[in-house]
């Protein structure tokens, strides 16, 4: 069986990666995790200067999921390059730069600073980042504006671009759409929701900032929902996440449209995850028969109505 999935000129050696944000930049994991298993590493985002992010409290967890206004926290490019990236390297993983900015000049300037870097395999655009002010969600709202921010980026690089959308929003498949339109070779599918939760004795939201990005098991019927829609509105790879916290739902996402998957804030109860779910892929595959990522898709039973 070939779990293999190509997008662009590069391929992850298979289909289950984590995602940006919940899990640093790896190191953190080293000694929970057999990282080698991993078929690709979506790094934090990387910004060009660091940035300290939102005050605390930050997280908070709920019955339904968490909620997290980080605000793009991390070390800032020249950090990761000297720092993070040599480890990263080493673990011969693929590993997928998430990028963010305030301004469009700020996602140039990162994916600049790492063309001449070997072993990044592709970048993750994240335009659906709804905890800050500048930047983040509200490239990845209006069509045009995502249009322009791709069509900048994309001469900058050979190297796979997939661009990271946002639930937030009226019409996904439109947004998916101009993004393709602009070059992208692929999407992934769904950031965090807003959400917000209040702490009744304090009447306080438990988030500083109030509204904040919401995650976990509760979102999967909506990450499920957007990878079904976008995988039919474009002819590139969508790589699917939200709310992943076993096989199962990671076949949810692949009988949906996805040709890969991310594991996102369930890895923060179980490290494990990713293998688990890899070895639950390949045996529901074997038992359908299914040779290659592809026939997911193609298995799913279902015709629109109305
Ligand atoms: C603590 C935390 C930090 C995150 N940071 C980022 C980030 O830097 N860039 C990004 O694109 N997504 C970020 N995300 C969003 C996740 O990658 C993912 O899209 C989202 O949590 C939905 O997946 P899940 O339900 O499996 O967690 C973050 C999520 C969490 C919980």
């Amino acid at each position: 069986m070939d779990l293999s999935v190509r997008i662009r000129n590069s391929v992850f050696p298979n289909p289950v990666g984590v995602a940006s944000g919940v899990f640093g930049y790896a190191k953190e994991y080293e000694l929970l995790v057999p990282l080698q298993q991993l078929g690709a590493i979506y790094t934090k985002a990387i910004t060009p200067k660091p940035r300290a992010g939102n005050p605390a409290p930050r997280l908070a967890e709920t019955r339904w999921g968490m909620l997290n206004s980080i605000g793009l926290a991390n070390v800032g490019l020249s950090a990761f390059r000297s720092q993070k990236l040599p480890f990263l390297r080493s673990l011969g993983v693929p590993v997928v730069v998430n990028v963010a900015g305030s301004v469009e000049e700020d996602y140039a300037e990162v994916i600049r600073g790492l063309e001449s870097e070997a072993d990044v395999w592709g970048y993750e655009v994240n335009v659906s980042c709804p905890n800050v002010r500048h930047g983040g969600q509200s490239f990845g709202s209006r069509p045009e504006v995502l249009h322009d921010l791709i069509r900048l980026l994309r001469p900058l690089t050979d190297r796979p671009l997939v661009v990271k959308l946002s639930p937030n929003t009226a019409d996904i498949a439109e947004l998916g759409r101009a993004a393709v339109a602009a070059g992208a070779d692929a999407l992934s599918a769904i950031n965090t929701l807003k959400g917000m939760v209040i702490d009744i004795h304090k009447k306080r939201p438990k988030v500083r900032r109030g509204i904040a990005g919401f995650s976990g098991p509760a979102v999967l019927p909506v990450g499920v929902a957007a990878v079904y829609t976008l995988s039919r509105a474009v002819p590139v790879p969508v790589i699917g996440l939200g709310g992943i916290a076993g096989w199962e739902d990671a076949v949810q996402y692949l009988l949906a449209g996805a040709s890969a998957i991310q594991v996102g804030s369930a890895l923060f109860r179980d490290p494990d995850l990713p293998v688990s779910i890899l070895k639950g892929i390949r045996t529901y595959a074997e038992h359908q028969g299914f040779t290659q990522v592809g026939d997911f898709a193609a298995a799913l039973k279902w015709e629109e109505v109305g």
